[in-house]
């Protein structure tokens, strides 16, 4: 098992996210739909969501999978839907969470997929963002942290979808 270094507690992560689902919480009303990013956000949707219930939220919960395609050679960039949410958001307010904003490319494409289908309001909130590495226009209305660029693992970030299992978020040292 390689050298993990440890970048976010667990603990400093719950913290974090208790702060969050309160401003989630004073900035939407009452009731919303939740809709994670799949695979990467899982952990910390399962987590945010029971920190809104704390805060008195009434949500309905949801999640589509995104995948960046591309052929060997070359990445195109494009996102495309692997599986798609099964909740109708006409006239919604969405909180979108993903795990980590980057490129900017996969919620760029969610947030058009919500608003091409009638949301009211998409919010998104994302655990992680890395600053600088954004190739489309878009930004994140709740960030946890701005981390360093590096590349992260755990608490649902992968690695060849190993380190997802990870109770904190670190970075793996060769
Ligand atoms: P983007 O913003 O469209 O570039 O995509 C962000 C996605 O790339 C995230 O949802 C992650 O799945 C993945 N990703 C980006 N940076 C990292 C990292 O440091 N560690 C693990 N996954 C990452
Ligand atoms: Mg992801």
């Amino acid at each position: 098992m390689p050298e993990i270094k440890t970048l976010y507690t667990q603990e400093q992560i719950h913290t974090r996210i208790q702060e969050m689902s309160q401003e989630i919480a004073r900035k939407l009303p009452q009731e919303f739909m939740v809709i994670g990013l799949l695979r990467g956000s899982f952990i910390f949707a399962a987590d945010l969501v029971r920190a809104l219930y704390a805060e008195h939220c009434k949500i309905q919960m949801d999640f589509m999978t995104l995948s960046s395609y591309g052929d060997a050679l070359e990445s195109s960039g494009q996102v495309v839907i692997q599986r798609d949410i099964s909740e109708s958001v006409a006239g919604r307010d969405v909180v979108l969470i993903d795990d980590i904003l980057e490129s900017g490319r996969t919620l760029r494409t969610a947030i058009d997929i919500l608003k091409d289908r009638g949301a009211k309001t998409v919010t998104v909130a994302v655990l992680l963002e890395k600053p600088g590495k954004l190739q489309t226009k878009v930004s994140a209305d709740i960030c946890g942290f701005k981390t360093p660029d590096v590349f992260v693992i755990g608490y649902g970030l992968d690695y060849k979808n190993y380190y997802r299992e990870l109770p904190f978020i670190g970075v793996l040292c060769e």
